[in-house]
C-alpha cells in the first residue's frame, strides 16, 4: 500500500510510537513525584545528557524548577499500569508513590528518588531548558545510573532482551513491547 497524507499533524506524535515511555521522578524522598514522559532521549555521550520535555501544565514542572534534578525510570511492561496511572492523575492532588504502589529508594545524587522496581534509572541534574512550543525542554546531566545487574549482557551495559521487556506507548491507552524473537544482528 503506497503512503498517504495524514492531516491531523497536531497528532503526528502517534505516527512516530511505540515509544519507549519512563516514569520521571521529581521533589525530595519524603515528598516524591512520578509521572509517565514519552517524550525524551539522550542528546549527548560526553558530558552524558538526557532530556526531557514537560508542559508547565505539571506539577513535576514546578518540582524540577524547584529542586533541579529528575529521575528517568524505566519500568517494565509487566508494570505499564502504573505508568498509565501516574500519566492520568497529578502529584498536586495524590501521593503517586502511596496510592501507585511506587516503591522507592534515596538516589545517590540528586533529591529526586528512584523507582525500586525499575529496570534501569538515570538520574539528572538540569543544566539547560528551552521552551519548545506548549512545553519546556529539561536538558539534565546524567550524574548517576542504576541498572539490575541480571539484565546486563555486554561490558558497555547492553540489556539482555529476553529479560529486560521495556514498556513502550502507542497511544491511546496501549502499552507494548519487543519480541525478542524479531532481532537482527550485523
Ligand atoms: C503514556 C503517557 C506519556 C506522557 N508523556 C508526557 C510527556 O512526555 N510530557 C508531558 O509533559 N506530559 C506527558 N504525559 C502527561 C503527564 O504524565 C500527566 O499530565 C501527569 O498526570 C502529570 O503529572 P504531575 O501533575 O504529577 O506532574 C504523558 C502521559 C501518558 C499517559
Amino acid at each position: 500500500m503506497s503512503l498517504k497524507p495524514f492531516k491531523l499533524l497536531r497528532y503526528s506524535y502517534h505516527l512516530t510510537y511505540p515509544k519507549l515511555t519512563p516514569i520521571i521522578t521529581s521533589g525530595t524522598f519524603d515528598k516524591p513525584n512520578a509521572m509517565a514522559a514519552s517524550w525524551h532521549t539522550h542528546i549527548s555521550f560526553d558530558p552524558p545528557l538526557y532530556c526531557v520535555s514537560i508542559s508547565p501544565d505539571r506539577y513535576t514542572f514546578k518540582l524540577i524548577r524547584e529542586y533541579g534534578d529528575y529521575a528517568v525510570n524505566f519500568l517494565p511492561f509487566e508494570l505499564s499500569d502504573k505508568i498509565w496511572l501516574t500519566g492520568n492523575f497529578s502529584g498536586a492532588e495524590l501521593d503517586k508513590f502511596k496510592e501507585f504502589g511506587l516503591r522507592k529508594i534515596k538516589a545517590a545524587k540528586i533529591n529526586a528518588p528512584i523507582i525500586a522496581q525499575s529496570l534501569t534509572a538515570l538520574e539528572c541534574k538540569v543544566i539547560n531548558e528551552v521552551e519548545t512550543g506548549d512545553h519546556v525542554l529539561f536538558i539534565g546531566e546524567i550524574v548517576y545510573a542504576w541498572v539490575r545487574p541480571d539484565l546486563v549482557v555486554s561490558s558497555r551495559g547492553m540489556l539482555d532482551p529476553n529479560k529486560a521487556k521495556h514498556a513502550y506507548y502507542m497511544g491511546e491507552g496501549k502499552f507494548i513491547t519487543l519480541n525478542p524473537e524479531s532481532i537482527k544482528e550485523f
